[in-house]
């Protein structure tokens, strides 16, 4: 069956909760020299977004994780791909995430992260679906709360499609 594409959040509206985000990331960090690790491949967008409103010392890496398997149901597993970042002890390290859904990444990133003993730790999510949480986080900086639907554009995808679409739809199948 065609896929069927419902908006949601237009690339102003978007564009509106990335520059409060950043506002906010801004005072926060201003002489912390903070290293953001973004998970890959859907807080991409967001991420390049972001990083050009934040005029302040930093870093970036790149984590590789899965939770979903193809389609739109998660496995349930977080499981890290090779070549995680090594340098955390001692950074103030913000998470840079597409979505939170479940909470099973975010729980398994904090806690992956947490071991390495970063000097602070924090999580910044562009968009929260908060009546899917299956598991308690902390998220710090909260961009915009999305319904219990699949969404994509903006860096989100339904089986690596759609990514490059500018603004967020809902996804029916
Ligand atoms: P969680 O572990 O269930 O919180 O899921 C986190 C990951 O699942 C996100 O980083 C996304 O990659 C993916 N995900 C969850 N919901 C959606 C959605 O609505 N659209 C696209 N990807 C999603
Ligand atoms: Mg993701």
């Amino acid at each position: 069956m065609e896929p069927k594409l419902s908006p949601l959040f237009t690339k102003d509206e978007i564009a509106a909760a990335v520059s409060r985000l950043a506002a906010e990331i801004r005072r926060d960090y201003r002489d912390k020299n903070p290293l953001l690790i973004a998970v890959l491949k859907g807080s991409f967008v967001f991420l390049a977004d972001l990083v050009r409103q934040l005029n302040l010392p930093l870093e970036i890496e790149f984590v590789r994780l899965s939770s979903y398997g193809k389609g739109t149901e998660s496995s349930g597993r977080v499981r890290m791909a090779p070549g995680a970042p090594s340098q955390i002890k001692g950074r103030h390290v913000l998470v840079i995430e597409d979505i939170i859904d479940t909470g099973l990444t975010a729980a398994f990133l904090l806690d992956y992260l947490g071991r390495k003993k970063p000097a602070s730790l924090k999580y910044c999510s562009l968009t929260d679906k908060k009546e899917r949480r299956r598991v308690m986080v902390n998220i710090d900086y909260r961009g915009l709360t999305v319904p219990d639907k699949f969404i994509v554009g903006y860096g989100l995808d339904c089986d690596e499609k759609f990514r490059n679409l500018p603004d967020i739809y809902t996804l029916e199948q």
